[in-house]
């Protein structure tokens, strides 16, 4: 039987997308990354792996409708059922959480629903936490709002840079992100 096939957002370095690829025996096949930032690293390493891209600029289109509608075509043509954001840096919009109702999912550096938003690691850290982690979620149309799929957490400690618990939570990420898509698509 062939493998479910899903694209991964991401506007940045793309570690996660990096994590989620190279996992040994993921339940899918990431066949197409959608990024909105034309010199964003993930870009280099989808090329590595010979993953397809859409790369976009939204400046170039007259809406959130309209850019969302010509990514909901690129996944179609690739046929597409799961949606994994990483580090996608927009807030997804109705045209495509109703294309694709309940296969969107999101991972966020914090215990949601602490910390939400930009810089969540930067914020725990400077509120002084002894405890923060990565949260594996649904998307609605909130910042970081949408259900909860899976939670792990990160001691903080006092000699801790924030450099460091950066490492500590990327590191928790490459694991945890790819063992619950495994999860999801193995209950669905
Ligand atoms: C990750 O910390 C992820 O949780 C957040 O954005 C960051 C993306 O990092 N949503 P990378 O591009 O995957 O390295």
């Amino acid at each position: 039987m062939s493998k479910l096939k899903a694209a991964v957002f991401a506007s940045g370095a793309g570690s996660n997308f990096q994590a989620i690829i190279e996992a040994r025996d993921l339940a899918c096949e990431i066949v197409l990354l959608i990024c909105d930032k034309q010199n964003a690293g993930v870009i280099e390493i989808a090329k590595k792996h010979q993953i397809s891209t859409f790369v976009f600029n939204a400046k170039e289109f007259a809406s959130k409708q309209a850019y969302e509608e010509k990514i909901i075509s690129e996944l179609r043509k690739k046929e597409v059922s799961w949606i994994f954001l990483a580090g996608y840096m927009r807030i997804v919009g109705s045209t495509l959480l109703q294309a694709f109702p309940g296969k969107i999912v999101n991972i966020h550096p914090s215990l949601l629903p602490n910390f939400p938003g930009k810089d969540a690691i930067a914020q725990a850290y400077q509120a002084g936490v002894n405890k923060t982690g990565v949260t594996v979620h649904y998307i609605d149309e909130g910042i970081d709002t949408g259900p909860i799929i899976a939670q792990e957490s990160v001691a903080v400690f006092s000699k801790d840079t924030e450099e460091a618990l950066k490492k500590k939570i990327q590191e928790v990420e490459h694991q945890l992100y790819p063992s619950v898509i495994n999860q999801l698509l193995q209950t669905k």
